[in-house]
């Protein structure tokens, strides 16, 4: 079965007042978008609920990060399970900027995913090298090593509710945009390593999706390529280019 079309919206710490947000959702809301498509867009989590009571119904809403408790003493924390009872399906987990400015372990992001998978959500996992790796050309083995330390928690099944997200930190928020070729190479290879480190059945159902610097300008040779699924928009997210993306594949 052809994997289905993903275009995920990061929106990161912005915007900064909920009237803006109220014009990115007036926005999307009167777009003609692909029904092929799915839509997922993450908001700051202050506006998650908000924001969910005002978008479309065909546009789901995620959250960008939770924790790996159901509950607890975690100041500052969200649990899986909180945004699972709030209507929440799906969460973003080990984005490079938690794993850089936060400190998350590859340990911490798989322990998060395991627990939001437990917690019914759906998880957008993201992986990446730094410009340091890539040019080292360690690309493979550190993206293998963030994989792995997922696999090694997820039960087969788990799977169908994971998007893994390729996010080279050297493309994110930079405009420098991964070429087709480069973002070709890994996604395949995130595919191979599935299939044998899990089964044939996941790596052919789970869908890779690229993420860093994604605009309507480069968006379509992306898309062009067999394993890339889709992709999580950040900066171009926020602005009304982010529709052609989604109709990318119309
Ligand atoms: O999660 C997506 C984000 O990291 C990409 O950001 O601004 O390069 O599209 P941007």
């Amino acid at each position: 079965m052809p994997r289905q079309f993903f275009v995920g919206g990061n929106f990161k710490m912005n915007p900064i007042s909920r009237a803006q947000k109220k014009v990115i959702v007036n926005e999307l809301n009167a777009a003609d978008l692909d029904p092929n498509t799915e839509v997922v867009i993450a908001p700051p989590s202050l506006y998650l609920l908000p924001l969910k009571d005002i978008v479309r119904s065909d546009i789901k809403v995620s959250a960008q990060n939770c924790y790996c408790k159901t509950s607890g003493a975690y100041t500052g924390e969200i649990s899986p399970v909180q945004l699972a009872d709030a209507g929440v399906p799906y969460v973003i987990i080990g984005h490079s900027e938690r794993r850089t400015l936060f400190h998350e372990t590859s340990e911490l992001v798989a322990q998060k995913t395991k627990a939001a998978l437990d917690g019914s959500l759906s998880v957008i996992l993201c992986v990446g090298e730094t410009l340091q790796e890539r040019e080292a050309e360690k690309t493979i083995q550190v993206v293998e090593n963030q994989l792995r330390a997922v696999v090694t928690l997820l039960n087969e099944s788990d799977w169908d509710r994971v998007v893994i997200a390729y996010e080279p930190v050297w493309a994110i928020g930079t405009g420098r945009v991964a070429t087709a070729a480069q973002a070709q190479e890994v996604h395949a290879y995130i595919r191979q390593y599935l299939s044998t480190a899990v089964s044939p059945a996941v790596s052919e159902n789970t869908r890779i999706i690229y993420g860093g610097s994604v605009t309507a300008t480069n968006c379509k040779e992306l898309s062009t390529q067999i394993d890339v699924d889709g992709f999580l928009v950040g900066g171009a997210s926020l602005k009304p280019e982010f529709v052609d993306i989604i109709n990318v594949k119309r």
